[in-house]
């Protein structure tokens, strides 16, 4: 009954362990910050849906906000407005990117472990996901060697993601201009997903814009403002790109929601010190728990440099799917790092988008079950 495209589908390994979490669980699984939008934002919204704007608006997006957010990226690039498209989030700007580049057989680097959707997406689009893999003991950077010997003639695209969910790992002028290099010499188009931009704990956040013309950039205001629940994204290509990209765009969602486009705009122009609190407050329980889990036998944890994700190794006999599982039943959810790649596996996800006290008892949780793990033995 179901098309092939359908039936090769699986069910993320994040989503399970959601439907199998009690209600009084901690949870470090989510993928979202645990704080509301900018007072600015929320305000913009309430008018907006007063005022009466909430009807279609243009496909690619209302100007202004385009505008606005060619502004924003002028630093980094020579964007203006006809460069911006304003999406559904950056779930479709991602897959609809995938719907206008791929062809059936075309293959598709990304990383490994990964954020879960990409590998989807491109199978979606007809394609074939070649895995790179981001290790721990590479700090999870993407390595040349590897992703030179796994380009063929038949590599389209290229996915990059930084700061990177799950690894938090960040990249920084260096390795841009060395992937960006190489995607060039093989003609290899970038997608670069930069939704963690602005959640990034030391020094400045480089983005793979401005270094190629051959690039999608995508992004989003889900994180940056806690609004993921309002779907909206951008992303920033060459006006050659955004022709096409808008008629698919067009065909799969009208156009991006109208109010909450209104509402960002001001959250742009008026968010105060929203951000740099968020990130002080991630960065604190950052160090937090990082700590915390270099402290329980076993675990090992890079401090990530950005998003809110810390993505320990673990040397326990017990494959990370069991490990969350046994987690889960003792009250804390996490992610198992199987559900982002086969590189994943042996590190399991803990998202800090929760108190300081949560995340405490969490890893009093987590200290306690790998103890009886290792006294199973
Ligand atoms: C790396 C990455 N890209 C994209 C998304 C999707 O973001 P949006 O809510 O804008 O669709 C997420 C959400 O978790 C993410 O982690």
């Amino acid at each position: 009954m179901f098309a092939e495209r359908a039936r090769g589908l699986r069910m993320s390994g994040i989503r399970k362990m959601f439907d199998l979490a009690g209600s009084a669980a901690i949870n470090l699984g989510l993928g979202e910050p645990d704080f509301q939008p900018p007072s600015a934002v929320l305000e913009a919204m309430k008018k907006a849906l007063e005022e009466g704007y909430n009807k279609y608006g243009p496909t690619g997006g209302l100007l202004k906000l385009r505008e606005a957010l060619a502004e924003v990226h002028s630093a980094q690039a020579d964007v203006n407005a006809g460069n911006v498209l304003i999406t559904v989030g950056a779930t479709e700007a991602l897959a609809m990117t995938m719907q206008v580049f791929i062809n059936p057989g075309e293959e598709v680097l990304t990383p490994d472990p990964g954020f879960v959707l990409f590998a989807p997406h491109i199978r979606l689009a007809g394609g074939v996901p070649v895995f790179y893999s981001i290790l721990q003991k590479n700090r999870f950077l993407p390595s040349l060697d590897e992703l030179e010997s796994l380009i063929t003639p038949n590599t389209k695209a290229m996915i990059v993601n930084t700061p990177s969910n799950p690894t938090g790992s960040v990249m920084g002028r260096k390795e841009i201009e060395a992937v960006t290099a190489l995607a060039e010499d093989h003609g290899i188009l970038l997608i670069s997903d930069e939704v963690y931009d602005r959640i990034v704990y030391e020094g400045d956040h480089h983005s793979f814009l401005g270094h190629t013309e051959n690039l999608v950039y995508v992004n989003s205001f889900s994180k940056a403002f806690s609004m993921t629940g309002w779907r909206l994204g951008y992303l920033i290509a060459p006006e050659k790109f955004i022709t096409t990209m808008a008629k698919v765009h067009y065909y799969m969602v009208a156009c991006p929601p109208t109010p909450a486009q209104y509402a960002v705009l001001n959250g742009l122009l008026d968010s105060g010190d929203y951000l740099k609190e968020m990130v002080d407050e991630f960065r604190r329980r950052r160090d937090f728990i990082v700590e915390r889990l270099n402290s329980i036998r076993g675990f090992h944890c890079l401090s990530p440099g950005g998003a809110f994700y810390a993505f320990p190794s673990f040397n326990y006999p017990v494959k990370s799917e069991e490990l969350a599982l046994r987690l889960l039943k003792a009250g804390v959810v996490c992610s198992p790092g199987s559900a982002f790649g086969k590189q994943g596996e042996s590190h399991l996800r803990f998202s800090y988008a929760a108190s300081i006290e949560m995340i405490g008892e969490a890893m009093d949780i987590v200290d306690a079950v790998t103890r009886e793990i290792t006294s199973d033995d």
